[in-house]
């Protein structure tokens, strides 16, 4: 079955993602020096990984990217979804940017491709309605006379106790995946499972992205207690020794219960298929000018080769968010956008 034929755009979605772009960039913080990312602005090491597609994979399976063995050289950014203290739970994000990727990409002219994860299977936001209606909650919340009074609270948890009240009290199930996404409390990133949580073409296939990783092969880390734990930790286990990472895909088996325009739905039931391995090397992944690069690197899942395109409203509209928002940010920053090349990623990390 094509991939296309399951898309279902309801319709005025273009006036709410025009929308979602407006509330975005409204809600970016311009204050902070640097601009950062209106969402995950913190991360904990710029990674050097070699992305490795296996040869003798299944025939059903060799498309895109995964149509020939390969290696790419790849940039992963490791992030908190909101919080500055690492000891706070949060979800957590793994962006990857492979480097050297032949052929046309659906956002621009360029040699990577981007793949966007997070430690959560499920997203807490079914599609862009959903979404532009708890970006208003949040915006009304930024203004709002309850989180001025509750002075006593910290800025995030006043804001997020009237996004509570005025809206989702209202959505129990968005406000249990939110709670589960938000718990998270990982010693290191390098254990953690991340998922793609919304749909993607693999050739005719639809599936979502899956990182397991090798964490028997890792040491373990003691947690600091330090607000960047998880950076450190990052570092220390990549001065220690190797990590490594398998990509898979979990092809979509039952389109009722898999529904493409619902990223909040788990699809049970679907094995998972490996594609690739993530080989992390030894090496020191947060020097000053690692961290500035990732800082102003731009990730977009739309930054892919046609056989992999996104799908589903939630990565609808995060075409024209993801771009809108690191175009101000860069603007903001005095930096112009620009996509790396593996030789300059990899000459920060000799230096
Ligand atoms: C409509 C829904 C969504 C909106 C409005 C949104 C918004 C954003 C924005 C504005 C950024 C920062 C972009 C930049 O400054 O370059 C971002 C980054 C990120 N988002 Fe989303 N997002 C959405 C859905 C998702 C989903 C479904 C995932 C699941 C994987 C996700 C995971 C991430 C991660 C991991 C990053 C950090 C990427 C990096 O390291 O630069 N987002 N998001």
């Amino acid at each position: 079955m094509s991939a296309e034929s399951n898309e279902n755009v309801p319709p005025g979605e273009d006036a709410q993602i025009a929308r979602l772009v407006e509330q975005s960039l409204t809600l970016m913080d311009k204050d902070t020096k640097p601009v950062l990312r209106g969402q995950h602005p913190k991360h904990h090491g710029c990674v050097r990984a070699e992305f490795v597609v296996e040869s003798g994979l299944d025939a059903d399976l060799r498309h895109g990217l995964f149509a020939k063995p390969g290696r790419y050289p790849t940039a992963i950014r490791f992030s908190n979804a909101a919080m500055t203290d690492d000891r706070k739970g949060d979800g957590h994000g793994m962006a990857l940017k492979l480097f050297n990727v032949p052929g046309y990409k659906l956002l621009e002219d360029c040699q990577t491709h981007d793949f966007v994860l997070l430690d959560h299977p499920v997203f807490f936001a079914g599609d862009v309605a959903g979404y532009v209606e708890l970006f208003d909650a949040l915006i009304h919340a930024k203004d709002s006379v309850l989180p001025k009074l509750a002075f006593f609270l910290p800025r995030f948890i006043a804001e997020m106790g009237h996004v509570y009240m005025t809206y989702l009290r209202k959505h129990p199930e968005q406000l249990k995946i939110m709670l589960a996404m938000m718990a998270k409390q990982p010693a290191t990133p390098l254990d953690q499972r991340y998922w793609s949580t919304t749909p993607y073409r693999l050739g005719p296939h639809v599936v979502r992205w899956s990182v397991q990783p090798h964490a028997e092969k890792l040491r373990p880390v003691a947690p600091a207690d330090s607000p960047d734990k998880l950076r450190i930790a990052l570092a220390q286990q990549l001065s220690e020794g190797e990590a490594a990472f398998d990509f898979m895909a979990q092809i979509r088996t039952n389109p009722d219960t898999m529904p493409i325009e619902d990223p909040t739905r788990e699809w049970t039931g679907a094995p998972l298929r490996k594609l690739a391995t993530m080989y992390l090397p030894k090496q020191k992944p947060d020097s000053h000018e690692l961290m500035e690069f990732c800082e102003h690197l731009s990730f977009n899942v739309w930054r892919c080769l046609p056989d992999h395109e996104p799908l589903g409203g939630i990565n609808r509209a995060r075409r024209a968010i993801y771009e809108a928002v690191s175009k101000r940010r860069h603007e903001l920053n005095g930096r112009p956008e620009h996509e790396p090349t593996a030789t300059e990623f990899l000459a920060l990390h000799q230096a």
